[in-house]
């Protein structure tokens, strides 16, 4: 148990609470979730399949018309050719994360996973046993990788690859001759695979979301990941799914029956609605956190000895604090006591996220200026 490690969005926004209880004003930027409320067609669909009776246990990886609503999603936004059979549908996407790395890693075997990079990973490659090879993003790349290093990363060791584009908490991207020279890497290590987390896909700045999966060879390498939670504001259905090559899915799925048995059956027909009805709604969000973007890197860049790059995905901002001369823990601390804005400290997201900090900009323009000037006089007085 001591190699488990944790997410501390959750633990901070205690301590938000704690100090809110006590008549304090915190501006919340810490937590990963979409401020908007489900669209409406979306829970008219949850409410009516409660009223039909979709109250029941459901067969564990998910409902046929979920598993097929997603194989066809996937075909139409990833070009893959999908079969519904490879699909398994998870209460959140999290589980996938801890089934893949549960199946694929052990003592002996080496993972591959970016640093800074969703803390889930790192946590349960060891858990697992296995080794964690850090793929580091760097700020002065727009927290890209040095692919070049990759070849000398890989051995006969290392089974999975895991890539989270857009990334939290850096807010970059892969462009798609990043990924070529990935799947380059995969193809020539015949026991590799790739978990590709896309649950940030529909939140991209410009450009188009590439898949790893759709280039050639790698749909029988890759098990992407991906949910409900970011694109249509359903964190709380707890509602993901992971699309794997066919020989994992009898492993996952009796991981799932080990674990939760199945995903809530009225939030996996909600699911339904979400995939095949409108997508005006995942657009207008886009667009809402592509002005907060523009207001959080502008404010951010005006403050003295902050650095940020420009996010290309996701709803982070990933400032370099080190010239403030505080360490990430200090300048968190003092974030939610003097400021009263609560953020993460950059090294809750790996060894290399230390000099920096995650801002969550899941909430109003408002809150996001209030913040800006609160952070931007707690650092001039320091
Ligand atoms: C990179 C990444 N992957 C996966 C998830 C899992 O989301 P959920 O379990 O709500 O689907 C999150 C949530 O914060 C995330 O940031």
């Amino acid at each position: 148990m001591s190699r488990l490690g944790t997410e501390s969005a959750f633990e901070v926004l205690a301590r938000a609470r704690a100090l809110e209880a006590q008549g304090r004003e915190i501006i919340h930027l810490e937590i990963g979730e979409p401020d908007f409320e489900t669209p409406a067609h979306i829970v008219e669909a949850g409410v009516k399949a409660l009223q039909d009776g979709y109250t029941h246990y459901g067969p564990t990886p998910g409902l046929p018309e979920l598993r097929q609503a997603v194989a066809r999603n996937s075909r139409e936004v990833r070009g893959i050719d999908t079969n519904w059979e490879q699909v398994v549908v998870t209460p959140g996407a999290k589980p996938i994360m801890f089934y893949v790395i549960m199946a694929l890693a052990e003592a002996g075997v080496e993972v591959i996973y970016p640093n800074p990079g969703f803390p889930i990973y790192e946590s349960m490659i060891e858990f697992c046993g296995a080794k964690a090879v850090p793929m580091r993003l760097l700020e002065d790349r727009a927290y890209h990788p040095d692919l070049t290093q990759l070849p000398g990363m890989v051995n006969e060791r290392t089974r999975l690859l895991i890539v989270n584009s857009p990334e939290n908490p850096c807010g970059s991207a892969f462009t798609a001759d990043e990924l070529e020279t990935i799947a380059n890497v995969v193809r020539s290590h015949p026991d590799m695979y790739v978990m590709s987390d896309e649950i940030y896909k529909d939140i991209l700045y410009s450009g188009e979301h590439h898949s790893i999966a759709a280039l050639p060879g790698m749909a029988e390498r890759t098990i992407i990941l991906d949910g409900f939670s970011k694109s249509y504001a359903m964190t709380g259905w707890r509602l993901g799914y992971g699309i794997m090559p066919e020989e994992l899915v009898p492993h996952v799925s009796r991981l799932a029956t080990n674990s939760v048995s199945c995903a809530a059956s009225f939030s996996q027909i909600a699911g339904v609605a979400a995939l095949d009805g409108p997508q005006d709604a995942v657009q207008e969000m886009a667009a809402e956190f592509g002005r907060r973007r523009r207001l959080i890197a502008d404010g951010l860049a005006s403050i003295p000895g902050i650095n940020c790059p420009e996010p290309e995905g996701a709803f982070y901002a990933f400032p370099s604090i080190r010239d403030t001369g505080l360490s990430s823990a200090d300048f968190e601390e003092r974030a939610m006591q003097e400021a009263g804005v609560a953020l993460l400290s950059g090294a809750a997201f790996g060894e290399f996220g230390e000099g920096y900090v995650r801002l969550s900009y899941a909430n109003s323009q408002e809150n996001i200026s209030r913040a800006l000037e609160s952070l931007d006089a707690m650092v001039r007085g320091l």
